[in-house]
């Protein structure tokens, strides 16, 4: 009798988390800028990125300086409808859920959103989210001109990781947490 040795399915699940800094009013930014300087919340941003795949819109990429760009050890994933846009060492891609098929094709066990308005609304219409760390900073911005969209937190089942009090490096006090789709 032949042996009937199947062979394990191959399992390739990606999460896809978002991550961004919101004001008390979910503001983002202002003229394409942030609008604070937190260090210990760019450096939470950096650690949990890194080595991942970062998913952000044309616009998000363009603000970031160009000492920083693409950001290292990271795949970097820029959304365009501009089919010409390039980068050195980027990917462009024409929608968000092109930029996550590529990062499940390649095996990554959680690709990031990072921004920025648009994109992550979007992101949360199409409900394209598993999981979102959001940075929420203690106070408001009434000059911003971008937000995140608004979310019903009864979908998100959420966790404070971190509180940053404000000082010298970091400009407001913020709390980050980690929200998981219920
Ligand atoms: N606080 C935070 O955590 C955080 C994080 C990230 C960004 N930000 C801030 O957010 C602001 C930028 O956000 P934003 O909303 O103006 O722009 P954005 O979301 O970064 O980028 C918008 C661009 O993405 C492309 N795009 C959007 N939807 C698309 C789709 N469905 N298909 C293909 N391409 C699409 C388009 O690029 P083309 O025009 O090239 O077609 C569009 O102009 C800045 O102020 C930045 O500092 C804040």
């Amino acid at each position: 009798m032949e042996e009937n040795t199947p062979s394990a399915p191959e399992i390739t699940t990606t999460r896809v988390a978002m991550i961004a800094a919101i004001g008390r009013n979910r503001e983002l930014g202002k003229n394409n800028e942030l609008l604070w300087h937190i260090n210990e919340d760019m450096q939470f941003f950096k650690d949990t990125t890194i080595d991942h795949y970062v998913i952000m819109g044309r616009k998000s990429f363009d603000s970031i300086p160009k000492k920083y760009k693409p950001l290292p050890n990271r795949v970097n994933v820029i959304i365009s409808r501009n089919p010409d846009f390039m980068y050195e060492e980027c990917y462009t891609c024409a929608s968000i859920e092109e930029g996550i098929e590529l990062a499940v094709e390649n095996g990554e066990p959680m690709a990031f959103i990072i921004g920025g308005g648009e994109i992550y609304r979007q992101a949360i219409e199409k409900n394209l989210v598993d999981e979102m760390f959001l940075t929420h900073v203690d106070a408001s911005f009434a000059d911003a001109d971008t937000f995140f969209p608004a979310y019903d937190h009864l979908q998100w089942e959420k966790e404070l990781i971190r509180t940053i009090p404000a000082d010298s490096q970091n400009e407001f006090p913020c709390e980050i947490w980690h929200y998981r789709k219920k």
